[in-house]
Order: structure tokens, then sequence, then C-alpha cells
């Protein structure tokens, strides 16, 4: 069956009514398109676990700040359909920016609070009161049993948990690993911004990354040491920051921490800001 494609609020519910009708699990997978190999695997997950699966593509401009450039963001919207067809999506749901923000930017907003203004949240402010708000809002009008998340997008992840558990949202959430390029590179829509020395220079974050978590048994100054040596000696890297949390708070670790941890780094590659994370497990404290 080809895809459907909805562009408002109203055809994607005829959509769901009917599938609720059946007895059909939904599942949505919000993006904001311009497809890789990261989003496939979210969307394969989402048909092996429910009846009717939603993408959402909507390059959502709340949650970009005023020296961002939105109009830099791919819109790829028909290479992206092709690429979704051979999982068994049901319909994507791609909706206009009047469509979504008829009263023009949304005066009413879901805010992100204190972890919302680390980290991301700390070079992108107002990012995730725009991700979370916009994801409430594709949850309220796709109203699915499940919605899917990559681990790449750590952060995002976090507060979205959270959120669902502070406005006891009905939906169940389901986390997609990162996917990888050969060489350690995380799959991001933005890669395609990076020229060949650039990408090769980014491959430092995930090698960073494997190197904090060798590190991890020797505590956090290790772990940091490790990581920031790695990114040191990438000319073209420049770090924005790098953090081990606490994956229950999502605040740092204090050097007495032990237990299960993740390492956060942000990074400018040439004029492109990339993001990763690993998990790893503090074993001792600090010497
Ligand atoms: O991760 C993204 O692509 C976006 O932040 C999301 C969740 C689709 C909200 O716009």
């Amino acid at each position: 069956m080809p895809i459907a494609v909805a562009e408002t609020i109203s055809e994607l519910r005829e959509i769901t009514a009917e599938a609720r009708f059946a007895g059909k699990r939904i599942a949505l997978v919000p993006t904001m398109g311009a497809l890789h190999a990261g989003h496939l695997a979210l969307a394969q997950r989402a048909c092996e676990i429910a009846d009717l699966v939603i993408v959402s593509i909507f390059v959502n401009p709340m949650q970009f700040g005023p020296t961002e450039d939105i109009d830099r963001y791919p819109r790829t919207l028909l290479e992206d359909l092709k690429q979704l067809e051979p999982f068994g999506v049901s319909a994507v749901f791609a909706p206009s920016v009047a469509e979504m923000y008829p009263t023009g930017s949304s005066d009413t907003r879901v805010t992100a609070g204190r972890v919302g203004s680390l980290y991301e949240g700390h070079t992108r402010s107002g990012h995730f009161d725009g991700v979370l708000t916009v994801v409430s809002k594709l949850l309220n009008v796709a109203q699915p049993a499940v919605v899917l998340f990559g681990q790449k997008d750590a952060q995002q992840v976090f507060l979205v948990k959270r959120m669902i558990v502070d406005l006891n949202l009905p939906v169940a959430v389901e986390i997609v690993p990162t996917v990888r390029e050969d060489g350690g590179l995380a799959l991001s829509s933005r890669n395609r911004f990076l020229d060949v020395k650039e990408k090769r220079a980014a491959r430092g974050l995930s090698i960073a990354l494997e190197a904090a978590e060798s590190s991890a048994d020797r505590g956090i100054d290790a772990v940091l040491a490790a990581a920031q040596s790695v990114l040191m000696g990438e000319h073209l890297v420049q770090l924005d920051y790098l953090a081990v949390v606490d994956p229950q708070t999502f605040l740092p670790v204090d050097d007495v921490y032990q237990g299960r941890a993740i390492v956060l780094v942000a990074a400018r590659v040439g004029s492109t800001r990339l993001i990763d994370n690993a998990a790893i497990f503090l074993a001792t404290a600090r010497s």
C-alpha cells in the first residue's frame, strides 16, 4: 500500500480514528524529515511493535533560535517518502507551519525546566520548550499508543519522558539505539553539511566517547581527560560541552558518583553543530 500523506490534522485524525476503531495499535515517529538510516531504524522498529505507523515530518520553527538558520534545514519530502516505502509505514503527517501553529507562534507552551536549560539548552536557549511543545501537539493530534525516539538525542529523550510522566500523557516511549556510519560518526541530518575533512574530524566525537567508556573504571576525571585528549587532537573540532550526567536526573554527576552515567558531547565541526552520547558505568570514585 502506498503511504498516505496527511497535510492537515483532520486528514490525519480520519486515518487514526479508522485505525483505532479497527483496534489497531498506533505508533508515532516524530521527525523533521531529511531522513537517514537512524530515522529508518525508528520506522522499522515502529512497524514491528504497532499496526499503524505514522511518521511526522515537520521542521518546527519553535525549536530554532533567532540565530539558527531554519531555512538551511534540508527539506526532502519526496525522497523521505521513497525511503519509508519499504518499511510498511502507513502515513506521513507533513503539516504546514500554519496548520501546526494556527495562531502564529504558540503562546501556550510546555517548558522544559532546569534540565532544559543545560547542555543543548544552554547553547540553544528555548530549544527544548519548542521541542516539548511540538511533541505534545503531535501526541495530541495522533494519539499514538507508543512514540519512538533515537538515543542520539539523549537530552531530548530524557525531557520527553519526563514530560510524559509530568503531564500524565497516555503513551509509551520506545528508544532506539543510535545508528552510526563506519568509523563511528552518529547519523544526523546535519552530516550532509560536512566536507570530507570535516567528516573525518567529526569521527573524533565517537572516538572520544569510546575513550571515555574505556576509562570509566578509573573514575570521572579519567573519563573527561580521555575524551578531552581525543577532541583536542582534532583541530577542526570546536568543543561546545562535554559532560557526564546521571541518567535519572540528567544533572552532572559529582566525583563520588558510582553507577550508570551518560557522557554527552557537543561540538562544532566547521559550521555544523553535532552531538553524541554514550552510556558508561562509573565504577570507582576519584582518587
Ligand atoms: O528530534 C527531532 O527531529 C525533533 O526535535 C522532533 C522530536 C521531531 C521535534 O520537532
